[in-house]
């Protein structure tokens, strides 16, 4: 079943997901750090560390949104480059705002760009990562498919993705504050009605573990892992092209 951001309304999923991005960008970072006790930024943390010992030169960070991965991507590892992609012009405006103030700008270039299309040629890149980004895809295999293309034979693939926790008390806990207080605070914050409804339900539609690293052998990645952060919530996927 595709879960949509708006149901009352037309448009495939890739419009609305693009819809509903551009009305919450300006609240994004806010609502990321607050709703999550600023646990994602050490998730996103933890997922660049995966990239250390291959010290890839040229990155590519899809739905790289406000661009906090790929910021992370050159703290830790000073790649030559990172290129951040996405198909919401109001989260690259934001993060196009966030590298200049950080004087990044020149490292760190943040284009429109479909995860299904990537307007780059085969073998490009040493890495590809993405946070949070793909549960979002309107065609999660074609996404991971392109992905492996623009990857250099040998190159990683990292992605941090929400979870399901699975173990009582937690999944208990985390169903209650995902399904009940989110939304509430999203709605408030974000002043969009639709937006932190469609993140749990995403999230309950989404592949996780064992399931996801099947989608990533099927489409012939070697060498998958995954490693489950704080209680099953979040999880960080590798694998090598
Ligand atoms: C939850 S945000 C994550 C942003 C960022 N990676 C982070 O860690 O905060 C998801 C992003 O995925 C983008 N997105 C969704 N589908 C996409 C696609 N097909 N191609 C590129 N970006 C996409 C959205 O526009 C949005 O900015």
């Amino acid at each position: 079943m595709t879960v949509l951001p708006y149901k009352d309304k037309d448009g495939s999923k890739k419009e609305q997901v693009a819809e509903m991005f551009n009305s919450i960008s300006k609240r994004y970072d806010f609502l990321n750090h607050f709703l999550s006790m600023g646990i994602d930024i050490l998730w996103r943390k933890k997922a660049i560390r995966q990239l250390k010992a291959a010290q890839p030169k040229l990155i590519l960070d899809v739905a790289t949104g406000t661009g906090d991965l790929a910021i992370e991507a050159l703290n830790q590892l000073a790649p030559d480059k990172v290129i951040g992609v996405d198909i919401s012009e109001g989260m690259l405006e934001m993060g196009r705002e966030k590298m200049k103030r950080l004087g990044v700008d020149d490292k760190i270039e943040m284009s429109m760009g479909d995860s299904e299309q990537l307007l780059f040629e085969d073998n490009k890149f040493d890495a590809v990562v993405a946070a949070f980004g793909v549960r979002n895809f309107q065609d999660l295999e074609k996404g991971l498919a392109d992905m492996r293309r623009v990857l250099k034979d040998g190159g990683k693939i990292v992605i941090l993705e929400f979870s399901t926790p699975t173990a009582f008390p937690m999944k208990q806990l985390y169903s209650f504050y995902s399904n009940a207080i989110l939304p509430m605070i999203g709605k408030v914050v974000s002043k969009d009605n639709s937006a932190y409804t469609y993140l749990p339900e995403s999230v309950q539609e989404f592949p996780y573990g064992e399931e996801f690293l099947g989608v990533l052998d099927k489409l012939g990645f070697k060498e998958t892992t995954c490693i489950p952060l704080t209680f099953g919530i979040s999880s960080i996927y590798t694998a090598i092209k």
